[in-house]
């Protein structure tokens, strides 16, 4: 008899090392493993200790003989027009070719490769071609600015970094080069090669000796043959920066042979994937959805990945249907804010194309709210599946795995606690587990299962620290997202239990865009706090405190000022840092210990209690809050 959701799970747990070493034999190993778990320094776990594999031999070169003429990669872009189909014979070639451009110019196994590239099948090649020969590439968000770059380039320390002349954004060119040069020149570390594709969207300067021109080169590598390297599975495979309760953003750093695995096991179980079919995933490259189920885990299923350049309403509220009308989408991955984007359009759209192959869409990255999801699953006829996790773990840990048993959906819920997660929710303080429908931190009991982090780049002292220590007396993994369970196992979100904010499904740490903001010269202190909204889930309201008490008399230099904070925050973080409103106050309010008292401004902003104030120092200072916001 089939096993239920929860004897799935259960055997996850009790029996992991068999559980597991099942799930490995859904991806190839060149050496088998000598032992499933090495956990003997908790909390790090080592999985499948001894076995080499190889993640571009799981995604392109294991499928050559039963798929090659197949396609593996379609690229569309509605910016610039272009469309473009690989089948997986033709991206094997083109990462062979991109891997030996790595290596004829010192890039080896180990070595870091910064990526920096908008939406382009070139970015793929290039990140398959680290997997392939052990280079360890770290993706940076194209919408990500100078400082965001420049202290990514200074963690990882890449010995390339590869981008693109520009990125397009409906219909707005971003220059990369120029933010690339502004990161350098603030960067202790620099690359010894950039490696430029020049989509001929923005003209640019090559620095001589260091940038190489990608279709030159490529030229020079056109029959290049590059075997794979074989790797040890716990040997690194990548970092991605994630933000925190610091400004100083995270390298999440995953292994090889885990994360290939648990892949597999997620295309398998959860998503459903079928080798031949397609899968479209309308996230970024530059985000773990990007990473695990734009490129990884669908190529590793054998199915053919869509890689989208655009929005979701350009050219019209029809283009996403209308791609898995063409290419047969049977499995889409996309975020709650698209939805609600479309939402605001004609729901004709959503039944103008046959959209008859699609199975299922899977939203995540934010909280999904029930009317959403009811319309998009009435609009479409199809069933939508939420699914709750974080860059840390690569795969979901909260969802329905309808590969296993057919769980019903609950609008509103992200589902329950998926095989692998060891989940419990836990009361902050106390630390003791909370009953049904209360309120508790999610955490998992480690070992965290294979795909998870492995542990911050260069930092194992913080991932301890930040990830294992924040709940008292238990050594337990927080996802620092509060939580519920209901009597039937089903999970709610309630919000993150630190200073990281959800705008549009994008993660962002407030203390990052403070620490912009702050540098403008203008500006003494400021607060910046998420606000709910019913677009974008949430946006960044900033309130700053001016070095000159005298401006705030002057409404005409106020708005210049506003004008300029935001500027900042778009070079230094990129626009999608760029607070929603800036604030200009004469003090903040704070603690008598002199914390400021983030939360209750945010409550005010959304026009709820501010709490508890017996700590305040000045109470006046939230009048002025008030009086900003024009309550
Ligand atoms: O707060 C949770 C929220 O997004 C955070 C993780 O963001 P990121 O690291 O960018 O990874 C996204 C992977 C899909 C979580 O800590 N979040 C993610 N999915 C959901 C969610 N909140 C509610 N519902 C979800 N399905």
């Amino acid at each position: 008899m089939a096993e239920t959701l929860e004897q799935f799970h259960a055997r996850s747990i009790n029996d992991r090392e068999g559980f597991w070493a099942e799930q490995a034999r859904l991806i190839d190993w060149n050496e088998p493993f000598r032992q499933v778990l090495d956990y003997s320094r908790p909390p790090f776990a080592r999985w499948f200790v001894g076995g080499t594999t190889n993640l571009c031999h799981n995604a392109v070169d294991r499928h050559l003989a039963s798929l090659g003429d197949k396609p593996a990669l379609i690229y569309v872009s509605t910016e610039t027009g272009a469309e473009r189909t690989w089948t997986f014979a033709e991206l094997h070639r083109e990462v062979m070719r991109m891997a030996a451009i790595m290596q004829a110019h010192g890039v080896g196994r180990g070595d870091r490769v910064l990526i920096y590239m908008p939406m382009i099948a070139e970015a793929v090649f290039a990140i398959l071609a680290c997997a392939r020969i052990g280079a360890i590439h770290s993706v940076v968000f194209g919408g990500f600015a100078s400082n965001s770059l420049a202290a990514r380039i200074d963690d990882a320390t890449p010995k390339m970094l590869i981008s693109a002349d520009a990125g397009s954004r409906a219909g707005k060119i971003i220059e990369y080069k120029p933010l690339i040069e502004r990161a350098l020149g603030m960067c202790a570390h620099q690359p010894d090669k950039v490696l430029m594709v020049d989509r001929h969207l923005a003209a640019f300067e090559p620095v001589p000796g260091r940038d190489l021109d990608y279709a030159t080169e490529r030229e020079a590598h056109i029959d290049a043959e590059i075997p794979v390297t074989w790797l040890e599975s716990n040997e690194v495979s990548y970092t991605l920066y994630t933000s925190g309760t610091t400004g100083k953003p995270k390298g999440v750093q995953r292994d090889v042979g885990g994360y290939a695995v648990a892949l597999a096991a997620s295309m398998a179980h959860i998503f459903d994937g079928r080798p031949g079919e397609t899968y479209f995933a309308t996230s970024d490259i530059g985000w773990v959805v990007g990473h695990s189920y734009i490129i990884y885990g669908p190529l590793i299923a054998g199915m053919a990945t869509i890689v989208y350049e655009g929005t979701p309403v350009r050219p019209d509220a029809g283009i996403l249907w209308q791609l898995v009308e063409k290419y047969r989408v049977t499995v889409m991955f996309s975020a709650p804010t698209a939805i609600r984007v479309l939402k605001k359009q004609d729901s004709a759209w959503l039944t103008k194309y046959d959209t008859s192959s699609l199975r299922s869409l899977f939203l995540a990255g934010e909280p999904l709210d029930e009317p959403t999801a009811r319309w998009i699953a009435e609009g479409l006829g199809r069933q939508v599946i939420d699914n709750y996790w974080q860059t840390e773990t690569g795969w979901p840990i909260l969802s329905v795995a309808h590969a296993i048993e057919n769980t019903p959906v609950r609008h509103g819920s992200p589902g329950k606690v998926l095989y692998g997660y060891d989940v419990r929710l836990l009361h902050e303080q106390t630390g003791e587990e909370v009953g049904a429908n209360e309120k508790g931190v999610i955490t998992i009991v480690p070992p965290l299962p294979p795909g998870c982090m492995q542990t911050v780049w260069g930092d194992d002292a913080r991932f301890v620290s930040t990830y294992f220590e924040s709940i008292p007396g238990r050594m337990v993994y927080s996802t620092f997202d509060w939580g519920l369970r209901d009597e039937d196992g089903y999970y709610f979100i309630l919000g993150r239990t630190d200073d990281v904010i959800n705008v549009a499904g994008h993660r962002l740490g407030t203390r990052e865009i403070e620490e912009s903001i702050s540098s403008h010269p203008a500006v003494a202190e400021c607060a910046v706090v998420g606000v709910a909204d019913s677009l974008k889930g949430q946006v960044a309201v900033a309130f700053a405190v001016l070095k000159d008490p005298d401006a705030h008399a002057q409404p005409d230099r106020k708005l210049a000022l506003e004008g300029e904070i935001m500027a900042v925050v778009d070079k230094s973080l990129g626009a999608v840092a760029r607070p929603a409103r800036v604030h200009l106050v004469t003090a903040l309010p704070k603690t008598r210990s002199g914390k400021v008292l983030r939360r209750s401004i945010q409550a005010l902003c959304e026009d709820r209690d501010p709490g508890d104030l017996t700590t305040i120092e000045e109470p006046a200072t939230l009048d002025q809050i008030r009086d900003a916001l024009g309550r």
